[in-house]
């Protein structure tokens, strides 16, 4: 195919990644971007809002004519989104309705009270239900997604995401886009077969990729704006692939915010890099173009293992209307300060490797009985992030706390990453240091690689906050469903 050609993917599906013959091709930016619906909580009190999600499979149209199955929270991917005021307590129950697999539901960025956290050998089993109680101690762009032992990337893969927004009053009251002008982008790259079913691949328990991009859902698609500002939340929820994205007009990009809410003060960026499970928001000021302006969101691969296809372009923007714009970017977003050094009482150290064929942690393998770091409740660490593993790149996650990266191979992060993080982009043979203060709860608390497959097989440890808490197996176990 000529350079430039409409048709997507290109038909470079000889490389190592790509088994299949290629997904069925599509056109990219013919099909509109749809939003996740908000979901409405079924009861409410003066603390609470209680809401009701149900785990299960639905045949979908993704590609043009072909059906998909897909397994959903409510049946839909991504996920219905989940809108919550900050303090307001949230109790969730997910219901494993028809997926069929035992499954496991994880609030990336916020611990669920008691501990159980989405805990990977936590099982809710086909025709249980759990319920899930979060504190929404914060602003930020969360999401909830499938953490079940060993399966968690087909989990996902196969459509178990979906966002969940904490807002606050401070927040509210700044002058950034807001309503329809606030808009998540759920990235994700799919491959599907000649009949339009989705293939999961792991390549050997390598890395699960995708020719087809979707963002929420939608096959490269179009969206419709305005000339003005737009707030967007963007997700990477893709098994294996991280973008590095830029936009085709040139035009910066400003970071407002991260995994954990807003930066200190936004930052202008001309491209950004986003690994898996990372979350940035950004702002994008459409004003400048006329009417009929379209601008694609372009991928450069930061990765030198992973192949171009159809992957190098994500979505477009096409500018429609006039509009007057009263957003405006505040040049303090909120009070951001980096934790200082002095205040760490110990380093550890965390080495990402592939040994025997194996993706280990420090020469191990996931053990439910191990713990591998006991920080006390309340100090603070530095733990330093190697990744000794021969071209691969491992975003880490480590639950419960927020995180700030002092420094990558002793250079300063890049100035997106400055800000609270839950997952930080280890590049190969790169070492990190991230620092972070432990608490507010004790117990047992998972980290891993948030490539999913790496993940499953089996890149994840554990370590213990303080002297015990709640055990995350025992402490709330599934119910059967009435
Ligand atoms: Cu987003 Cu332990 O996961
Ligand atoms: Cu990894």
């Amino acid at each position: 195919l000529a350079s430039g050609s409409l048709l997507l993917p290109i038909s470079c599906q000889s490389r190592s990644y790509a088994k299949d013959a290629g997904s069925p091709q599509v056109r990219p930016f013919t099909q509109q971007l749809r939003i996740p619906p908000v979901l409405s909580p079924v009861r409410s009190d003066d603390t609470t809002d209680y809401y009701e999600v149900t785990m299960r499979r639905a045949t979908v149209e993704i590609l043009p004519g072909l059906k998909t199955e897909i397994w959903g929270y409510n049946g839909i991917a991504p996920g219905p989104t989940i809108k919550q005021r900050r303090d307001r307590q949230s109790v969730v129950r997910f219901i494993n309705n028809s997926v069929g697999t035992p499954t496991s539901v994880h609030l990336h960025g916020m611990a669920s009270l008691p501990q159980y956290d989405g805990y990977a050998e936590d099982f809710t089993n086909p025709g249980q239900y759990k319920d899930y109680i979060y504190p929404n101690n914060r602003p930020a762009t969360l999401w909830y997604h499938d953490h079940a032992l060993h399966n968690t990337a087909r989990n996902v893969y196969m459509g178990l995401a979906g966002l969940y927004l904490v807002y606050d009053d401070l927040e509210l009251g700044l002058p950034l886009p807001k309503n329809e002008y606030d808009v998540p982008l759920v990235i994700q790259d799919k491959q599907f077969s000649s009949r339009g079913s989705l293939i999961f691949d792991d390549q050997g328990e390598k890395s699960q990729m995708g020719d087809v991009i979707l963002v929420n859902g939608v096959p490269w698609p179009n969206m419709k704006v305005a000339n003005r500002k737009y707030r967007f939340r963007i997700l990477n929820g893709s098994a294996s692939r991280s973008y590095n994205l830029s936009l085709s007009t040139s035009e910066p990009f400003t970071i407002i915010g991260t995994d954990a809410g807003l930066v200190g003060a936004p930052v202008q960026v001309s491209n950004f890099r986003i690994g898996m499970a990372e979350r940035y928001e950004v702002i994008i000021d459409f004003s400048k173009y006329k009417v009929g302006t379209k601008i694609v969101v372009h991928n450069d691969h930061p990765d030198n293992n992973i192949e171009y296809d159809g992957t190098d372009r994500i979505m477009q923007f096409e500018v429609v209307r006039t509009e007057s714009d009263p957003s405006s970017i505040p040049p303090n977003l909120r009070d951001y300060q980096p934790i200082a050094e002095s205040l760490a009482v110990r380093t550890r150290e965390f080495r990402y490797e592939r040994s025997n064929g194996l993706w280990v942690i420090n020469g191990k393998t996931w053990d439910i009985q191990r713990f591998d770091a006991n920080p006390q409740l309340g100090d603070v660490e530095i733990w330093r992030i190697f990744n000794n593993s021969g071209g691969w790149f491992h975003p880490i996650h480590i639950h419960l706390i927020d995180m700030q990266l002092l420094d990558r191979d002793g250079k300063p992060p890049f100035a997106y990453e400055r800000g609270w993080k839950d997952v930080f982009y280890v590049g190969e043979n790169e070492s990190l240091r991230v620092i972070g203060r432990f608490g507010p709860n004790t117990g047992a608390y998972m980290s891993h690689c948030h490539n999913t497959v790496h993940e499953d097989h089996d890149m994840m440890n554990q370590f213990m906050v303080g002297t015990g808490g709640p055990d995350p197996i025992t402490t709330a176990p599934a119910q059967p469903l009435p």
